[in-house]
C-alpha cells in the first residue's frame, strides 16, 4: 500500500513527523508512525530544558528512546534544537556574563551533539532568532542580549567542530513566503556562505493557517536553494477554527497539496515533516485558542482529506 513515507521516497524525499516519547506506548500512535512515516523529530525531548535542566547535568533518556525507536524502523532523525530562547532553563537565562554564556552554549552544543553523533540526519542548530520585521529577536533571548548577533555563527562553528559530518540547519517560522523575515535569513545565509561559516540547510517550520499558504512558497524555497543550502519543511501544520467544517477540511487538503508540490518542485527540498501524527495530540489547540485540526490524521487516527491530497501531490 502507498503511505506518506513510500510516496515521498518515490520522489527522493523523507516524510517525517514530530514524535512525543510519552505517546509511543499507545499502540495506534506507534503503528501509525511506523506505517506512514520515514522521519522523526523529537517534539520536546532534545530541547535544553529537558537535556540540561541544571548546569552540566545532561539527561538524554527520553530522546534516546525516540532515537532507538526511529533507528529500529530505519527512520531519519532531525535533531531539534540546540540553541533557542524558549524552553530554556532559567539557570541559562540568568547568566549575566557574555563569556560565561558563550562557554555554556558551546558546551551544550558539543555535549548534545557528541551524545547523538552519527545518528542525526540534520540538526536545528539555532531556532527562531529573528523577528517578523527581519531584526534579531532580542526579547526574552538571552543569547542575543548577552552575546549579540554573533551567537548564531558561534553556534554553527561549534556545531561543525563537534561533528564535522552533521548537517546543520537554521530553523524559523513565518518565513514561508518572501517577506522581511525570510529576506533577513537569506541575507544571513549568503553572509555565512561568503565568510565560510558552516551552514547546510534552512528549515521552514510552516505553521500555517487554512487558506493562507503564501503564493510565493515555492519561489521562496527556491531562492534559498539557489543560495546553496538544502531546504526542509520542518514543522508543517495547517490550522483552522474548531470544530472543523468540511469546507475548511477541503481547503486544508488544497493547502497541504500546495506545500508538498512546492517541496517536490525544488530539488534541494528533501524533507517534509508534519508537527504531529494526530490532531488529538497537536500543540495547536494549546497555543492558538479555538484553533486545531491542523494535521493529516484526526483525533481517531482517521485519514483526513489532506492525507489523500498529500499522497496525490507526491
Ligand atoms: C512546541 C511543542 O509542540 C509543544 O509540545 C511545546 O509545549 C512547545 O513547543 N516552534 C518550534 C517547536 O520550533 O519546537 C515548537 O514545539 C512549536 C513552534
Amino acid at each position: 500500500d502507498t503511505t506518506l513515507g513510500s510516496a515521498a521516497a518515490a520522489k527522493g524525499r523523507v516524510f517525517g513527523t514530530a514524535v512525543a516519547n510519552n505517546h509511543l506506548s499507545e499502540s495506534q500512535y506507534a503503528s501509525t508512525l511506523d506505517t506512514e512515516f520515514t522521519g522523526v523529530t523529537p517534539e520536546n525531548e532534545m530541547k535544553w530544558d529537558t537535556t540540561e535542566s541544571s548546569q552540566g547535568s545532561f539527561n538524554f533518556s527520553s530522546a534516546d528512546a525516540i532515537v532507538s525507536h526511529a533507528q529500529s524502523h530505519n527512520m531519519k532523525i532531525r535533531g531539534h534544537t540546540l540553541v533557542w530562547y524558549s524552553q530554556l532553563p532559567s539557570w541559562v537565562s540568568n547568566i549575566s556574563s557574555s563569556s560565561t554564556l558563550l562557554q555554556v552554549m558551546n558546551n551544550h552544543i558539543t555535549t548534545e551533539m557528541n551524545h547523538f553523533k552519527g545518528k542525526i540526519w540534520y540538526w536545528d542548530v539555532v531556532n527562531e532568532a529573528f523577528n517578523d520585521d527581519g531584526s534579531r529577536r532580542s526579547t526574552n533571548n538571552v543569547f542575543q542580549q548577552k552575546i549579540g548577533n554573533s551567537y548564531i555563527e558561534q553556534a554553527f562553528i561549534t556545531a561543525h567542530a563537534a561533528d564535522p559530518n552533521a548537517k546543520l540547519c537554521y530553523n524559523d517560522y513565518n518565513t514561508d513566503g518572501i517577506n522581511a523575515k525570510s529576506n533577513a535569513i537569506l541575507a544571513m545565509v549568503q553572509d555565512f556562505k561568503s565568510r565560510g561559516i558552516p551552514i547546510d540547510c534552512v528549515g521552514f517550520q510552516s505553521h500555517l493557517i487554512v487558506g493562507q499558504v503564501p503564493s510565493d512558497y515555492q519561489a521562496n524555497l527556491q531562492r534559498f536553494a539557489n543560495a546553496g543550502v538544502d531546504v526542509q519543511i520542518t514543522e508543517l501544520d495547517i490550522r483552522m477554527p474548531t470544530p472543523a467544517s468540511s469546507a475548511n477540511l477541503q481547503q486544508q487538503a488544497t493547502d497541504y497539496s500546495k506545500v508538498v508540490s512546492a517541496c517536490v518542485a525544488v530539488s534541494r527540498c528533501n524533507d517534509i515533516t508534519v508537527w504531529g501524527i494526530t490532531d488529538k495530540y497537536s500543540w495547536v489547540p494549546n497555543t492558538f485558542s479555538g484553533q486545531g485540526a491542523a494535521l493529516l490524521f484526526d483525533d481517531n487516527y482517521n485519514k483526513k482529506p489532506a492525507y489523500n491530497a498529500v499522497i496525490q501531490a507526491l
